[in-house]
């Protein structure tokens, strides 16, 4: 193909046709289209139409190199008309050769407005530095856009991996692009209080950092100043920030701070591990009424917007249940068991409805998780349904405004997007694009009954366990949460997932032009990604993508590039091998190269066995041993033998009674013996324990790795019979994980089956 025309006229891929993400509720495509030029000027006559169009143009000339000024009668205009009837969001956008016209009721409309005007030039406009040898023109259209619902949100947790001032400024930057108005800021968590209150110096100087199981103090926390200017740039972006200040429990680190405000008074530290503290806020006393009041009331002066989010989810009633004085208050307010609830979830629902008065005395209203439903809602609640949808509908149905923040149904992005054995580890669940692209918020139930304007959106939950660095948190978030930002904007019967995942591909350039670590799809094998697969006489890989994307590979192990040979067809071995393979998206832009190893095997000879017992011995080392190493250099001292019939039991071995491993005495432990195989074959192995060895090779290493969902599956051909085996189980926490709450199974898969099953006690022997 000869290709010498002007480079300046070509039109990547990517931007070609229209690409608005969320895609307005009306657009007629006009003729020709508009080109932005050095010089052109803007007119915006009101200090608000100043300020939108001073914050666009700051981005068109750092991206194009213009000089682009507001000035009277430029042939961009913007237009306020508080008097117009349209939604206060809404806005029409009319783009001709000649000019660009945006009109809206409101400054964040005609924000909107020309953010759908960036969206039709080509994606680079996003770019932080000059792009040369873009054409920079916008199809002429006739656009005329409100959003679906009014919430349109993306929560982020800094509190079990913090978020720097400048992380959360780059997020809101790019939640804008795609029109989304709300950020819920989770700052209170077990693991760490990340706001400062000047009140309670300790929540800054205690509750703020933990000791991790390492040895490693993390920390980190808001300063009020901070907080105020992430409010003012969100407000810049037309994003109102909703705090969340959880109660009453998620609370171990205001406990770890002021002890007093538990049950007990112990003296605690925040939790290292994840999950859920059953260390909550008193209810019996009135200190942490008062003390929530404080910081309620220093929260709330920071925070314009209308609400205050108060948790409520997750708080175990087991220190209520003994608590004198929790068991008083019960009694005193006579909130006795009924036969829906109990009493510690009517005394849940006491305190809930105490601290929305409180909430309301500075202005608020609360919204709350869907666990404030139980026991009585608070009258003027929002709820906010993440268990499923039920919460939501309940509360809809009594004339509750709700959220809809559903994990199950793709909203919780912290779940896996693609398979789990590549990549980063991740909570769990399973939330490709297209189902949470897939979410309606508004469910047929509350049609029928009438009551569907009760749902005002929904929201995106980026929990942070996992996320052990920003650029891990991106890759969660993105593009997911633009999913989210079109279902809140676009009505229901205009979304298409196809024509989206197309759009997608401009947007991942502008996401781009922002830094983002976004999530590339990965090349994928059926049954289970493998990085290590055995074969006896022929094997035949297959790689697919979870939305459809071009991936290149080569065979001679050097990186593939984007002129790599495209993968088309399943790959053929009858020889060792070495696959590099990555996916490749329309700006060429790579995803991380997978490595897959292919390795021609003889089948590994069953050992003779004069006489087998079942089950396998186990040696226990006491002590807490963080890798291999440790453990070696220990001198590997026995201080228990024993025969088990599971690997399962090298994790059950001494019981723990607080799942925070407080006051546990940690242990490591070995089994040796043999596994039964039952017919000669390749068998793919799966473990998320330490180490995995068989005929006296190391098969899985997971060191290093969080002991959940290992990325480490392999193969091996194997004769029929008893072959020796190995497992090694190190007790410890590691990325916040204890991996005692793994559950110590080996899971093997035959090549020819589909699924993986566990190594059942019947193949055990010594
Ligand atoms: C939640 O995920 N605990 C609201
Ligand atoms: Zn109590």
């Amino acid at each position: 193909m000869i290709s010498c025309g002007n480079s300046a006229t070509e039109i990547k891929s990517y931007n070609e046709g229209i690409n608005i993400i969320p895609k307005p509720l009306s657009l007629e495509v006009g003729n020709g289209s508009f080109k932005l030029k050095d010089g052109m000027s803007v007119h915006a006559a009101g200090q608000d139409e100043k300020t939108v169009a001073e914050y666009f143009i700051s981005k068109i000339n750092r991206a194009t190199g213009f000089d682009i000024q507001v000035k009277e009668n430029g042939c961009i205009r913007l237009e306020l008309d508080p008097s117009a009837s349209m939604d206060d969001e809404g806005y029409t956008l009319n783009v001709t050769p000649e000019s660009v016209l945006v009109k809206a009721k409101t400054a964040q409309g005609l924000f909107y407005g020309m953010q759908s005007f960036m969206q039709l030039l080509p994606a680079e406009i996003e770019s932080p530095a000059v792009v040369k040898n873009v054409p920079w023109v916008a199809q002429a259209v006739n656009i005329t856009d409100e959003p679906k619902f009014e919430y349109r949100g993306l929560m982020i947790d800094p509190c079990r991996h913090f978020m720097t001032v400048d992380e959360i400024k780059k997020q809101l930057d790019v939640m804008a692009l795609f029109k989304m108005n709300r950020m819920h800021w989770h700052l209170t968590e077990d693991q760490g209080w990340r706001i400062e209150i000047k009140k309670y110096p300790k929540l800054a100087e205690v509750a703020s950092k933990r000791i991790e199981a390492d040895g490693t103090e993390y920390g980190g926390y808001y300063t009020q100043e901070e907080v105020k200017e992430i409010v003012k740039y969100a407000s810049d972006r037309f994003i109102t920030v909703v705090p969340e200040i959880e109660l009453p429990g998620h609370e171990l680190a205001a406990i770890s701070a002021y002890p007093e405000l538990s049950c007990k008074g112990q003296s605690i530290t925040p939790r290292t591990v994840w999950g859920v503290e059953h260390v909550v806020m008193c209810a019996g006393k009135e200190l942490p009424f008062q003390f929530l009041e404080d910081v309620i009331a220093e929260v709330a002066a920071l925070f314009p917007g209308e609400y205050l989010h108060i948790g409520g989810d997750e708080c175990p009633k087991t220190s209520w249940k003994t608590c004198p004085l929790c068991q008083k208050r019960i009694r005193e307010e006579k909130l006795f068991a009924d036969k829906n609830h109990t009493a510690e979830e009517r005394l849940q629902s006491y305190f809930v409805q105490r601290m929305e008065k409180v909430a309301t005395k500075y202005g608020k209203k609360i919204i709350g998780w869907d666990e404030i439903l139980e026991g009585g809602l608070s009258p003027t609640a929002t709820v906010m349904s993440w268990r499923g949808e039920e919460g939501g509908i309940a509360a809809a149905l009594t004339n509750h405004d709700v959220i809809m923040t559903p994990g199950s149904n793709g909203l919780y992005l912290d779940y896996y997007q693609g398979d789990c054995k590549i990549g980063p580890v991740a909570i769990g669940g399973f939330s490709p694009l297209e189902k949470t692209y897939s979410y309606n918020p508004v469910p047929d139930t509350l049609v029928a009954m009438g009551k569907e304007n009760f749902i005002k959106g929904l929201q995106g939950n980026v929990w942070s366990e996992y996320l052990y660095t920003n650029d891990i948190r991106e890759y969660r978030t993105f593009p997911r949460a633009l999913a989210i930002a079109e279902t809140g904007w676009t009505a229901t019967e205009q979304k298409d997932y196809n024509d989206f995942i197309r759009r997608i591909d401009n947007a991942c350039v502008r996401l781009d032009g922002h830094g983002i670590n976004y999530y590339i799809p990965m090349p994928e094998q059926p049954n289970g990604s493998c990085d290590f697969v055995a074969f006896t006489d022929n094997v035949s890989l297959t790689f697919t993508t979870n939305r459809p994307v071009k991936m290149v590979y080569t065979l001679d192990g050097t990186e593939p590039t984007i002129n790599s040979t495209v993968y088309n067809a399943p790959l053929d071995f009858t020889e060792n091998a070495t696959v590099k393979i990555a996916s490749v998206l329309p700006s060429n832009k790579m995803s991380r190269v997978r490595t897959v190893t292919v390795e021609k095997q003889t089948l590994s000879p069953a050992a003779t066995v004069e006489k087998k017992t079942p089950g396998l011995n186990m040696e226990v080392i006491d002590g807490t041993y963080l890798n291999m190493a440790e453990l070696e250099k220990s001198g590997m001292k026995v201080a228990d033998k024993k025969v088990i019939k599971d690997t399962r039991e090298l994790i059950t071995y001494r019981k723990f009674s607080e799942e925070t491993m407080r006051g546990f005495k940690q242990y490591s432990a070995i089994a040796t013996g043999y596994v039964d195989i039952p017919a000669d074959g390749v068998y793919f192995f799966s473990s998320d324990l330490e180490e995995v060895w068989i005929d006296g090779k190391k098969l899985i290493n997971n060191g290093g790795f969080v002991k959940h969902f290992c990325p480490t599956n392999k193969s091996v051909a194997l004769s029929a019979g008893l072959h020796e085996f190995k497992v090694v189980f190190l007790g410890n926490s590691y990325g916040g994980y204890p991996t005692h709450w793994n559950d110590g199974s080996i899971n093997i898969r035959k090549s020819d089956e589909e699924s993986f099953k566990k190594i059942k006690p019947e193949s055990l022997f010594h």
